[in-house]
C-alpha cells in the first residue's frame, strides 16, 4: 500500500514502478440499491492469490465510500481504511471478498464514479472513477467478468454485457468478456430508446439502442446510422466484429468528456450524439459521426485489448484516434480530413509540446492521470501510428494489426507489445522509432537544396528543443514524403518516402532536366515543424500545381501566414500575390468546395501568435487581431464584385442533409457570407438568418451579425426560440464571446456568467462560456488582464465542484511565456492566485504547478 502523501505534495506515480497486482480477480458480482443520496453497493468478488507475487499486499482502492460491512468467506472482517483505500489480512488461498458500501450519487458534482444527471443515474469510471463506487483493485491490468444487479424503480436499468433477466424493480446483466473496472458502466432512469439492429459478417444479430430523455428520441437517427457504418467499416477494414448481443448508447447532459467506451454501454455527452437539422450544425454532425466511430472502435482497441497501466494510454487512444480518422477519411473527403487534423494538431498539440506541459505520448510520471488525456497522447499518439504505417507500408500495417489482435486479445498491453508486433510482422527494427513514444517536443526540420548537372539534393537537419525533464534529444526516425515538380508544374517525381534517421542527412535525385520545385512533407507525413527558406512565388506555384492536396493547402497556408507576419512586423499591406491566388481558387469551381473553404479560412490568431513565437518574436495579440481584420477587409473589398454571385452559387437549397458535399458547400458559403457582411452591413446575413431552416445557416448568419455588431435583435430572437434547448443555448453563450471585440470580450463573458442559465454544474455550459473566453485570442489576452482574471475566478469556483474539468481548462494559460512581460506578470498573478486557493484539488494543483514551474 502507498503512504498517504501530505496535501501539499501530492503523490507522483512512475512508469518504472510498475508492479502487477498480487491477486487474480476471478469474478465480480455487484448489486446496486439505488437511492439518490444513499445508494448501497454490495460487492462479491472472488480473489485468488498469485503464487510468488512481487507485491502480496491486499490493497483495494476506495475513495469517498462509507463502508457498511466487509467479510471474507462469509466471516466479518475489519479492514484498515485510509483516504485512498483499504488493506486487510487475507488467506493465502482463493477467497470471496464481500463488502457493502454507501455512496451519494446526487452529491457527486465531480461527475466521476456514480452520479446523477437530470434525475438519471449514470457512471464515468475511466480513468480511476470505479474506486468511488466500491473497494476494488482499480487498475487497468486487473480484468474480470462482471455480473450486475440493479435494484430501483427507474424504467430503464442498464449495465455492461448482455441482459440476463429483469422484473419489477430489478434488472440483471452479465458481461462475459473480462474487463478492467474503468470500463464498468451503469445507467438507470426514465429513458426512451431509438432501436435498431445489425447483423455481423458472421451472421450474429445485434440489438442496437440509443437511449435518451423523453423528447430527444427524434435526434437519434443520425447517430444510429453512424454506428452501423462504424460496425461495417471495422469488419471490412480491420476484420473486427462486434462481440455481444446488444450495444447500447446513452446520452447524458452532464459529462466531463465527449463520450466513453464502456463495454457494450457507451455513454455520451448529449452534445456528441443528439442531432437534428434545426439544432445541430454541420460541425456537430461531423463530430457525432467521428465520436460514435471512435467509441465503437475502442471495443477492439481499448476493451478487448486494453492498457497495462495508464502510462500506456496512447496505446488505446492514439490507435483509436488513428482509426476514427481513417473512418472519417473513408466516409468523407480524405484530404479535407487530413488538413483539418493538422490544423487541430498545430492549434492544440504543438503549443503543448513547446510549453511547460510538454510530455511524451507515453508519459513516465503523473500525479493525476486525468491531466494526461492530452492532445499529445491523443493526436500525437495517432500521428506516431501514421508514421509507423508509412514506414512499414499498408501491407505491413495490416499484417501487424492482425498479429496484434491475434496475440493480445484479452490482455492488458504496453507500447512495447505494440511495437513488437510491427517488428515481428515486418522484420523491421523499431528501436530508434520508439523514441517518438519517449521523447517530448516537436522536431524542427530544416531543409537545404542544391542542384547540379541533373542531380538534385535535399539536406535535412532535425533539432528538438529541450522540454521539462528532457534536456537532450536524440535524432528520431522521420518519414518525409517528397514529390518533385518541374518548372512547368508537371510532377517529375511522384511521392517517395525518405527515411531520415540521422541528425543531418542528404537525399539525392538523379536525372532531372531542370531544377525542380520540391513538395516536402506531403500529407504531413510527420508531426514536425518544417523550416524552409522559400519565396512566396514558389509557394504560389505549389498552391497552383501541387498534386498533393495537403501540400497545396499548406502552400496557401504558408502564404497567408507570411503575409500576416509581414503586416505585423513590417507594417506591410496585405500581400497582393496572395490575395490574387486566393481569388483564383475561390472562383475555381473544379475544386472541392470544402477544400476551397479551408484555403479561404485564415490562420487563426493564436496560430499566428505561435508562428511569431517560433520565429523568435513576442506576439502582440491586439496587433495580430488588427492585422486579421485588415486582411479580411481588404480581401472582401477586392472581391466585392463577385461576392454576391459567389454567395448565390454556394447556397445550398432544398432539405438539409449533413453529407460531406453539402457540408463543404455550406462551409464555403459561410466564409463568403462573412466577407460579404463586411461590405453590406449585415443585410445578407440578416436575410439568411430570417430564411434559415437549419441550425448551420442560422448559426452562420448570427455569427456574422454578432461579429459586425449588428446582431442584437437576432441574438434575442435566437434566445427566445431556443432557451428551452440546452445544447443550442451552449452555442448562444459561446458565440457572443467568440465574436466579441477584444476590449469587450471579458465583460460580455462576465455578464453571461451572471445569466440565469449559466451554471458551474454543467461542463458543457462552463466550457461554452470559459472555453470561448480563452479561445478569443485577443480578448483573452487583452492588456487589461480582465480575461485572465475572469477565467481564474471561474476556475477557482469550479474546482470545488469539478476538479477534472477545471484542471483541463487551466491549459488555456500554458502559452503564457510567449507573451510580453506585462502580460506574463498578469498571468502569473492569476496562476498564483489559483495555486494559493485553500483546498485546491490535486488535479488543478498539478496543472498550475507545472504551468508555473517550467
Ligand atoms: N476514453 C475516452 C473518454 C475519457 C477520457 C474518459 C478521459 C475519461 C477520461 C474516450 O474514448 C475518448 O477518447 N473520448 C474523446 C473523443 C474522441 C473522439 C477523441 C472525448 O471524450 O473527448
Ligand atoms: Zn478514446
Amino acid at each position: 500500500m502507498k503512504d498517504a502523501a501530505p496535501a501539499s505534495a501530492p503523490e507522483t506515480f512512475y512508469l518504472k514502478d510498475y508492479t502487477p497486482f498480487g491477486f487474480e480477480v476471478v469474478s465480480v458480482e455487484l448489486t446496486f440499491r439505488l437511492a439518490p443520496n444513499a445508494t448501497r453497493v454490495i460487492s462479491k468478488i472472488r480473489f485468488s492469490p498469485k503464487p510468488g507475487a512481487a507485491d502480496p499486499t491486499f490493497f483495494l482502492h476506495g475513495e469517498e465510500l462509507t463502508l457498511i460491512r466487509a467479510a471474507i468467506d462469509g466471516t466479518e472482517v475489519t479492514p484498515t481504511l485510509t483516504d485512498t483505500g483499504l488493506t486487510c489480512d487475507v488467506p493465502d488461498t482463493p477467497f470471496t471478498w464481500e463488502a457493502e458500501v454507501e455512496i451519494d450519487p446526487e452529491g457527486n458534482t465531480a461527475l466521476e464514479g456514480l452520479y446523477m444527471s437530470n434525475g438519471m443515474y449514470c457512471t464515468q469510471c475511466e480513468a480511476e472513477g470505479f474506486r468511488k463506487i466500491t473497494y476494488y483493485p482499480d487498475r487497468p491490468d486487473v480484468m474480470s467478468t462482471f455480473k450486475v444487479r440493479i435494484e430501483g424503480d427507474e424504467k430503464v436499468k442498464l449495465s455492461n454485457g448482455n441482459p440476463t433477466g429483469n422484473g419489477a424493480g430489478w434488472a440483471e446483466w452479465h458481461d462475459p468478456w473480462p474487463k478492467p473496472a474503468y470500463l464498468f458502466a451503469l445507467v438507470a432512469g426514465d429513458l426512451v430508446n431509438h432501436p435498431d439492429s445489425f447483423t455481423t459478417r458472421s451472421g450474429k444479430e445485434v440489438e442496437l439502442n440509443i437511449w435518451v430523455r423523453p423528447g430527444d428520441e427524434g435526434k437519434c437517427a443520425f447517430g444510429m446510422e453512424a454506428l452501423k457504418k462504424s460496425m461495417t467499416w471495422d469488419e471490412e477494414v480491420y476484420g473486427r466484429e462486434y462481440d455481444l448481443d446488444i450495444f447500447n448508447i446513452v446520452a447524458v447532459d452532464d459529462f466531463n468528456m465527449g463520450a466513453m467506451e464502456n463495454k457494450g454501454l457507451n455513454i455520451f455527452n448529449s452534445s456528441c450524439v443528439l442531432a437534428s437539422p434545426d439544432t445541430s450544425t454541420d460541425a456537430n454532425y461531423e463530430r457525432i459521426e467521428a465520436i460514435i466511430a471512435h467509441e465503437y472502435f475502442h471495443n477492439w482497441t481499448g476493451n478487448r485489448i486494453t492498457c497495462r497501466d495508464w502510462f500506456q494510454l496512447c496505446l488505446k487512444e492514439g490507435l483509436t484516434v488513428f482509426r476514427d480518422a481513417q473512418f472519417t477519411a473513408d466516409m468523407r473527403s480524405a484530404p479535407v480530413k487530413r488538413i483539418s487534423d493538422v490544423i487541430d494538431l498545430r492549434a492544440r498539440q504543438f503549443p503543448e509540446d513547446g510549453g511547460p506541459l510538454a510530455h511524451p505520448p507515453r508519459p513516465e510520471q503523473f500525479q493525476e492521470i486525468n491531466n494526461f488525456y492530452t492532445a499529445t497522447v491523443y493526436e500525437k499518439g495517432a500521428e506516431v501510428i501514421g508514421m509507423l504505417k508509412r514506414l512499414v507500408g499498408d501491407d505491413g500495417y495490416s499484417k501487424a494489426l492482425d498479429l496484434y489482435f491475434d496475440r493480445h486479445d484479452g490482455q492488458a498491453c504496453t507500447i512495447e507489445d505494440w511495437l513488437k508486433v510491427f517488428e515481428d510482422a515486418t522484420g523491421r527494427d523499431l528501436t530508434q522509432f520508439k523514441l517518438w513514444y519517449s521523447q517530448a517536443g516537436t522536431p524542427r526540420l530544416s531543409v537545404e537544396e542544391s542542384y547540379q548537372d541533373g542531380t538534385y539534393t535535399l539536406t535535412f537537419e532535425q533539432k528538438t528543443a529541450p522540454t521539462p525533464g528532457q534536456p537532450d534529444k536524440a535524432p528520431r526516425v522521420i518519414p518525409i514524403a517528397v514529390g518533385l515538380l518541374g518548372p512547368n508544374g508537371d510532377e517529375v517525381l511522384p511521392t517517395q518516402v525518405l527515411e531520415m534517421t540521422e541528425g543531418k542527412q542528404s537525399f539525392t535525385f538523379e536525372g532531372l532536366a531542370a531544377k525542380p520545385v520540391p513538395s516536402i512533407l506531403r500529407e504531413f507525413s510527420a508531426p514536425v515543424i518544417l523550416e524552409r527558406e522559400t519565396t512566396n512565388s514558389e509557394r504560389a506555384f505549389l498552391l497552383a500545381h501541387d498534386t498533393d492536396p495537403f501540400n497545396r493547402w499548406e502552400a496557401g497556408n504558408a502564404l497567408a501566414r507570411e503575409a500576416r507576419i509581414a503586416m505585423i512586423l513590417d507594417g506591410a499591406a496585405p500581400d497582393a500575390d496572395y490575395l490574387d491566388a486566393l481569388q483564383k481558387m475561390l472562383r475555381d469551381d473544379d475544386l472541392d468546395p470544402a477544400f476551397r473553404a479551408l484555403v479561404l479560412s485564415p490562420p487563426s490568431q493564436s496560430n499566428i501568435a505561435q508562428a511569431l513565437h517560433e520565429h523568435g518574436h513576442t506576439p502582440d495579440p491586439q496587433q495580430i487581431h488588427d492585422a486579421a481584420e485588415t486582411f479580411a477587409q481588404t480581401l472582401a473589398e477586392q472581391l466585392a464584385d463577385s461576392l454576391p454571385r459567389l454567395y448565390a452559387a454556394t447556397t445550398v437549397d432544398g432539405p438539409y442533409s449533413p453529407d460531406a458535399v453539402s457540408t463543404g458547400k455550406r462551409d464555403l458559403n459561410a466564409r463568403i457570407l462573412s466577407l460579404l457582411t463586411r461590405l453590406d452591413g449585415g443585410q445578407q446575413a440578416a436575410r439568411q438568418y430570417e430564411a434559415a431552416d437549419n441550425m448551420t445557416q442560422q448559426y452562420a448568419a448570427l455569427s456574422c451579425l454578432l461579429k459586425a455588431e449588428k446582431g442584437a435583435a437576432q441574438s434575442q430572437a435566437f434566445y427566445d426560440q431556443w432557451k428551452g434547448d440546452r445544447l443550442v443555448m451552449d452555442k448562444w453563450f459561446a458565440l457572443q464571446i467568440a465574436t466579441a471585440a477584444p476590449e469587450a470580450a471579458a465583460q460580455i463573458a462576465q455578464d453571461l456568467t451572471g445569466h440565469a442559465l449559466f451554471t458551474l454544474k454543467n461542463p458543457n455550459r462552463f466550457r461554452a462560456v470559459m472555453g470561448a473566453m480563452a479561445g478569443n485570442h485577443a480578448g483573452f489576452h487583452h492588456a487589461s488582464g480582465a480575461g485572465y482574471r475572469l477565467l481564474a475566478e471561474n476556475l477557482i469556483a469550479l474546482d470545488k465542484l469539478n476538479p477534472q474539468t477545471t484542471a483541463r481548462m487551466c491549459a488555456a494559460f500554458q502559452t503564457w511565456r510567449r507573451y510580453d512581460a506585462d502580460r506574463q506578470a498578469l498571468i502569473r498573478e492569476q496562476l498564483q492566485r489559483i495555486a494559493g486557493t485553500d483546498g485546491l484539488s490535486r488535479d488543478t494543483t498539478e496543472m498550475v504547478t507545472r504551468i508555473l514551474d517550467a
